[in-house]
C-alpha cells in the first residue's frame, strides 16, 4: 500500500505496510480522502491519533470500494462502495474501516464528494441535533460557516425547518453560503444584534464565540466544536444564568468504538437519505492527488474555500 506518512513535519508519499481487515472491519481501496484541520494539526504534532490507528497516515474520512471484510462482518461485501469515519490512516491507497463505521455511497454521489462527507456531516449532525436538540422554526448561528463542518451545518438545520443565520470571514462566499440554505449571511463581525439564537454551531472559537452566546435566547445552547482562533474567553456568566443558556463542546475522534457507531446510526437515519436525494450535497472546492498531499494541505490552510479539499487516491 502507498500512504501519504508524516515524517518529521512533512508530508512524504511512500510505501506502507498493508493494512490488515480485523474480525469486524472492511479493507477499503480507497478512492478519495478529505483534509481536515485534525489532519494539520496531527502534521504539526499536535494530535496524535488514537489507539488503533496508524499513527503517522493523517485522514479522518475516506470513500472508496470494499476488497475484502473479516470474518464477522455482515453489512458489506467486496465491490460495495463505502465512505466513513476513521481514526486515522485515510489518507492511503488501502485502509481499514469497522463495518459500524462505514456508510453506504448512494448512487450518484461520485468519489470526491463521498470522500469529503463523513468527518463533517457527522460532526455537524451530532453538534446540531445530539448534542444542541435543534428543532424546527428554532434559529441557528453557524460560525465559520463556509468552511467543511460550516456548510454540512448549514445545509442539515435548513433541511429540518431551522432558520439559518451563516457567519462567513469570506465576501466571495456569502451567496454560495446562501444557496446552501442560509437565509442570512454575515460578516464575522456583523454577529452583536443578529439574534436572539436558540442554537449557536461554535466553528471558529474566541474570537467569535463571546459575540455569539451573548446572542442566545432564553433556554439557548451552544455547541464549540472549532477553537481554530484560538480557545480562551471571557464571557458574562450572569448573561448565561438569565437566560439559562447551556454551553457545551465535542469532539467525534476520540469517541469509542460504540460511541461512534451511534453517530453513525443516526447519520445514516437521517442524512443519507438528503444525500441521496439531493437535498443536500459536498461542495467540493477542490481534488488534489494524494500523491501532492502537500499541496493540497497548503490549500486547505490558505483558506478561503467552500466546503471540502479531498485528495484522490
Ligand atoms: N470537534 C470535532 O469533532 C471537530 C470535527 C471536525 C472539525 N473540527 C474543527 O472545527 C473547525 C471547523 O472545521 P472545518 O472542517 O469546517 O474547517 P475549515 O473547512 O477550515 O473551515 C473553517 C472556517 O472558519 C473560518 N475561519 C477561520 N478562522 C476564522 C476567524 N478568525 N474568523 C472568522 N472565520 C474564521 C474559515 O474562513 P477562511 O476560509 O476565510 O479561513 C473557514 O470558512 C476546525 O477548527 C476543525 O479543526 C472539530
Amino acid at each position: 500500500v502507498h500512504a501519504v506518512v508524516i515524517r518529521e513535519g512533512e508530508l512524504v508519499w511512500e510505501e506502507h505496510p498493508d493494512p490488515v481487515a480485523g474480525d469486524t472491519e472492511l479493507l477499503v481501496e480507497v478512492k478519495a480522502a478529505g483534509i481536515n484541520g485534525a489532519d494539520l494539526m496531527q502534521r504539526r504534532g499536535g494530535y496524535p491519533a488514537p489507539a488503533g490507528s496508524p499513527a503517522d497516515i493523517p485522514g479522518l474520512e475516506l470513500a472508496g470500494e470494499v476488497v475484502a471484510v473479516g470474518r464477522q462482518v455482515t453489512r458489506y461485501r467486496p465491490g460495495d462502495r463505502v465512505m466513513a469515519v476513521v481514526g486515522g490512516g485515510g489518507q492511503a491507497t488501502m485502509a481499514t474501516v469497522d463495518e459500524w463505521h462505514a456508510l453506504p455511497v448512494p448512487d450518484g454521489i461520485r468519489w470526491p464528494e463521498a470522500g469529503g462527507f463523513s468527518e463533517v456531516f457527522w460532526t455537524a449532525y451530532d453538534a446540531l441535533f445530539t448534542q444542541c436538540r435543534l428543532a424546527s422554526g428554532e434559529r441557528v448561528l453557524v460560525t465559520g460557516a463556509a468552511g467543511g463542518v460550516g456548510i454540512a451545518g448549514v445545509q442539515l438545520a435548513a433541511a429540518t425547518g431551522a432558520e439559518v443565520v451563516a457567519s462567513v470571514r469570506s465576501p466571495a462566499l456569502h451567496a454560495a453560503v446562501a444557496e446552501l440554505g442560509a437565509g442570512e449571511v454575515i460578516e464575522p463581525g456583523e454577529v452583536t444584534g443578529r439574534g436572539p439564537f436558540d442554537v449557536v454551531l461554535e466553528l471558529v472559537g474566541a474570537a467569535s464565540f463571546p459575540d455569539a452566546v451573548a446572542e442566545l435566547r432564553t433556554g439557548g445552547r451552544a455547541v464549540v466544536i472549532g477553537v481554530g482562533s484560538g480557545a480562551k474567553v471571557e464571557l458574562d456568566l450572569l448573561h448565561l444564568m438569565g437566560r439559562r443558556a447551556s454551553i457545551c463542546g465535542s469532539t467525534l475522534r476520540r469517541r469509542s468504538r460504540p460511541e461512534k457507531s451511534v453517530v453513525a446510526a443516526s447519520v445514516t437515519g437521517h442524512v443519507l437519505p438528503l444525500l441521496a436525494s439531493g437535498q443536500v450535497r459536498v461542495p467540493v472546492h477542490a481534488t488534489v492527488p494524494m500523491t501532492d498531499a502537500t499541496a493540497g494541505y497548503e490549500q486547505f490552510a490558505a483558506g478561503g474555500k467552500l466546503g471540502k479539499i479531498v485528495l484522490m487516491a
